[in-house]
This record gives structure tokens, sequence and C-alpha cells, in this order.
């Protein structure tokens, strides 16, 4: 980083513009051959009126004296060329990674801020499936982001705990509901009866009926049907609660959906004194024309509220206590335009908070010879593939021990398999773009030489099983790079550690945890392809091999830091 400061802070010397400006010019060119950085001063030309060549030789010529941590700086074509000092530039981001130490990246770009990230958010009395992984963990993965970067980060979970579907569930239980059975497998048995609700209701329609009057009551406070909402919710959140411990999970607030019901007269209050709120068919809704955006009904005719009105609610119930810098929603992309409408909704009524709001939104997750859906019954819930995953690692690190003649106790084997089977589910889902859809694939998650998890993990394990190694043969494994890394494979190890802290940073810009997750399986491909060469235990040189361990201890801090700023925990073995 030292590197492209002082490049940004001279270029914005000489030129007199902005050091951010310049920053954000700077290009990482495409071959080695062009240059570490390069700057294109077309950029300049208006701004300095002279033609780009003309530009780039001037700056060439002046830098060279001047920028004391470069190889050589060249003009090419209009471009500004800088080389690095090879040795000092590998020095100077070992240095950096080793003395940040498990603060590695940490910045206070966020001081004094609160930035609010909703996801999971799972729906009470229905199965915890796959799809809710996706944003549990991509949620997961953004607080982290978020909280290394200095803000304060508020976990909301905003469970899915009140609609008509309760109704049904209400009336589906007092038919075919047995107290017994829900206390064993609370979430398997809901799911039965409420499959059974829809099956029953297609022949008998006044089933529907009785759950809109069971919701009715509900909504107006009736004990009876409170009681057993309550059991629900609280037999749902247990349930739940396994999940979450073993993803190492956990939340600041669980207000979901019913917490907000009463507070939706002060929303209608506020959208009838701003003169929004208007009766179309019965319902009352605020149009959204200018928007672009369909209308968005806050209450139905009947008088009860919606899904909107409730997530209307709760931005103003969560504006009043955080004072949000950010409101983050990681929900699914089909969900995105009924955030939009109820941000319009909001900005409509001139609350400024509505401007601080984001959907973060992510593709589906398939498997290519099962269909997931509620109403069928037929879904794959989280629990089982967590299960099935950890199991099918567990085969895997056992039969290669076997291989190697290894003595891994089982107990170890047990531990690497929970962290590697984990992890490998956490890296499918953070490998791509969020918007991208997820194919599961068996082979390709725990693939230990492809874009995985148990690759990344089990390049750190044998990293850290070197440092062991020379550890044990005495040499003290030390905290300082001496200028002596120049080869090839070391430059490109230091430019990717080099770059770690931005990629940090982008990865929560962007709300897209795989910048910082692509980073971090690059250094490791990186470190795999030096080792492969380079036999470090083995070099004579003193001084030489000392600087050679200090990198690997970079790399093994970079790797573990960035596995777990995204929620994948490493071993020392496997
Ligand atoms: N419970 C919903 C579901 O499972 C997601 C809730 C999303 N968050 C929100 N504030 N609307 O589909």
């Amino acid at each position: 980083m030292d590197f492209r400061n002082q490049i940004v802070t001279w270029l914005a010397g000489q030129t007199g513009l902005e050091q951010d400006q310049i920053d954000a010019w700077i290009e990482i060119p495409p071959q080695p051959s062009l240059g570490d950085y390069a700057f294109p001063c077309f950029r300049l030309a208006k701004h300095l009126r002279r033609a780009p060549a003309k530009i780039a030789e001037e700056l060439a010529g002046l830098a060279r004296g001047s920028i004391t941590q470069l190889a050589d700086v060249q003009p090419v074509q209009g471009y500004l060329n800088f080389f690095v000092d090879r040795a000092r530039f590998v020095q100077a981001a070992v240095q950096h990674v080793l003395a940040a130490g498990d603060s590695l990246g940490r910045q206070t770009l966020g001081a004094g801020q609160t930035v609010v990230v909703e996801y999971s958010s799972p729906n009470i009395a229905k199965p915890f499936h796959v799809g809710h992984a996706f944003t549990t963990i991509l949620g997961q993965a953004l607080h982290r982001l978020y909280d290394h970067l200095g803000y304060r980060t508020v976990r909301v979970n905003h469970l899915g705990d009140y609609g008509t579907q309760f109704g049904k569930l209400i009336v589906a239980y007092r038919l075919w509901g047995d107290a017994a059975a829900v206390a064993a497998d609370p979430i398997r048995e809901l799911l039965r009866i409420y499959v059974r609700f829809h099956e029953q209701a297609e022949t008998h329609p006044e089933l529907e009926d009785q759950a809109r009057e069971a919701f009715r009551q509900l909504e107006a406070g009736s004990e009876p049907e409170k009681a057993l909402w309550q059991t629900f919710r609280d037999l749902s959140l247990k349930e739940f609660a396994t999940v979450y411990e073993r993803l190492g999970v956990t939340f600041d607030s669980y207000l979901g959906e019913s917490f907000y019901s009463d507070r939706i007269p002060a929303v209608v209050n506020l959208l009838r004194d701003r003169g929004i709120l208007v009766e179309s068919q019965g319902a009352q809704v605020v149009m959204l024309d200018e928007y672009g955006l369909p209308p968005c009904i806050v209450l139905k005719s009947d008088g009860t509220t919606i899904y909107a009105s409730r997530d209307l609610a709760a931005v103003l119930y969560r504006w009043e206590q955080y004072r949000f810098a950010r409101n983050i929603y990681v929900v699914g992309t089909p969900q995105a335009l009924h955030f939009r409408q109820v941000f319009a909704v909001l900005d409509k009524a001139g609350v400024t908070a509505a401007k601080n709001c984001v959907h973060v939104g992510f593709g589906l997750v398939k498997f290519p010879d099962r269909k997931l859906s509620t109403r069928s019954g037929d879904v794959i819930f989280l629990a089982d593939l967590l299960q099935e995953c950890v199991d099918k690692t567990r085969d895997i690190i056992a039969e290669n021990a076997r291989l190697r003649q290894t003595d891994m106790p089982m107990a170890e084997i047990d531990e690497a398999a929970e962290k590697i089977g984990l992890g490998a589910i956490v890296y499918t889902f953070l490998k791509n773009g969020r918007e991208r859809d997820i194919v599961f694939s068996w082979e390709e998650m725990l693939d230990f030489d492809g874009d995985s998890a148990p690759y990344v993990q089990y390049t750190y394990a044998r990293a850290r099983s070197i440092l062991r190694k020379a550890e044990a043969e005495g040499q003290a494994v030390p905290d300082t790079c001496a200028a002596v890394l120049t080869s090839e494979d070391e430059f490109a190890i230091a430019k990717l550690l080099d770059g770690f802290d931005q990629a940090i940073v982008r990865a929560a810009e962007l709300y897209e945890p795989y910048i910082l997750l692509r980073q971090v399986t690059a250094l490791a491909r990186a470190f795999n392809k030096y080792y492969n060469h380079e036999p470090i235990l083995k070099t004579e040189d003193a001084l030489l091999r000392q600087s050679r361990l200090a990198l690997l201890q970079a790399v093994c801090l970079a790797i573990r830091v960035g596995l777990d700023l995204v929620g994948i925990g490493v071993v020392e073995r496997m």
C-alpha cells in the first residue's frame, strides 16, 4: 500500500488534483512487462492541456529521481508505468501483515457509524431450508466485514412470525395437531399439518375462511390463538438455534414481523399526515407512479396489515433505535420489488432514512435433481445438508489420514471434518457474485484441488506444518523480512498480500464477500505454486531462509484472517 500511496501523493503534488481522484485512476497493468501500477495520462490531458504521451514523458523524467521506492518509471503510449523495487515491495508487504496480526485489514473507516444488517429472517413453523442458508451465510459475512471496518453493527433476525399462514396453522393444528409429535420434532410436524391443510383446502374451501378468521383473532390479541402462536414460535426458534450455533451465527435482535403489528397505526398516521395514503378498491395504498412502481398496499380492505406495512414500521423503528448509516436487507432477489416499494413509500413520505436502506439480493439455490417447495413438503432442511457435508468430509479426511499413515486421533478428525465440511458449504455460497444462482455439487464443494474451502484450508494446514517443522528444527520463525525476496513467485504473493486490505473494503462496500474470498484463494494458489518450486526449509542462506519463513507466516495469517471474515475456520492439520 505504501508504494501506491507514494505514487498517488507524488502525482497529486505534480498535478494539483485530489489524491482520491488520482488513486481511482491508477490501474494495475494486465502484464508485468507494463509495470506494477500504471497511470493513464489521458486523464490529465484536459487539465494540463497537453497530449497524453507528452505528459507521460515529462512526468516519467520527474518521477525517476523523486519516488524512492521505485525501480523504474516508463512512459508507454500515454501511460506512466511504475515498476516497484521488488525486494522492498515484498519486504513491506510482509512486514505490514505481520505487524497487523489478527487486526490485518482492520480500519476505522466506519467509526461512529452504525450499520444494521438484517439477515436469515426465516419463517416460523417452516423448515429452515437451504435458501435461508444463503441469507444467513452472506449476512454473517457482511456483518463481520463491516465490523472489521470499524462500524458498529447490529445483527437483526426479522423473523417471519406473522401473517395469514398462522391462521392456517392454527386451524390445521386444531384439526390434526398432536402436541407430543410437535414437541418431539416441531418443524417437521408443523410442516406435515401445513401441507395437509393445503391439500384439504382444495376440496374444502371453507378451511381458508376459518384460517382468515383465526388470523384475525390472533391479530386482535385473542388469547387461545396467541398461546398457540407463541408455542409455534418458541419451538421453531429452538430448532433454528441449533443451526445457528453450528454455523457460529448470532444476532443482536430477534424482533420479527409480529413486533411491528401494533406499530402500524403510527405508520398509517404518518402517511396520512403527508397526504399520500389513498383508498383503492377498499384498501389503503400509496401510489408510486413517479418511482415507476406499482402502488404499495399498507392496509388491506379488511383492515389487516401486510408484509410491506410491517417493513415500513420496521424501518422507522430501526431509525429511531439506531440512527443507522446503512440498513442492509440480505434477502433473496425475488423480493427486490417489495423493497423498492417500501423504500419509495418512505421516501415519498419525506423520511430521510429511506436513503440509507439497501436491499442486498442473492440468487437461487438449485439442486440438479431435486426441487424445493414448502407446500409439497419436499424440502431440503439445512441441518440435514450440513450434517451430510460434514459426514462426507470426515470420510475423506479419515481416508487421507489412513493413506498417509498420519496418526490423527479420531477427535481431531471429527473437529477437522466439522470445520472443513461447514467451510465447504459457506465457501459454496460466497465464492461467486451473490446474484448468481448456486448449483450444488458435492464434487466441487469437496474438491481438495479446486476452488473450494478444503483447498484453501488444506493449503493453510500445509503452510503451518512447514512453520512447525522449522520451529522443531530450532529455527525461530522471525517476524521481520529482509529486502532479499525478489523471485516472480515471491513478488506474486506479496502483491496479493498488498491487495488484502483493499479487498476487504471492496467486499464490504459492494456487499460481495467473494471479492475477499477470491483474494484468499488466489493467495493459497500463489503459495502452493511457490512451495512447489521452492523448498523453503532447504534454503541455504540464513537471511534468505528467515525471510521466506516470514513470508510464509504472513501468508498463513492472511489466509486465516480472510477466511474468518467470511465465516470459515482453519485447522492445523488435515
Ligand atoms: N421471512 C421472509 C422469508 O423467509 C424474509 C424476510 C425478509 N426481511 C424483511 N424485512 N422483509 O421469505
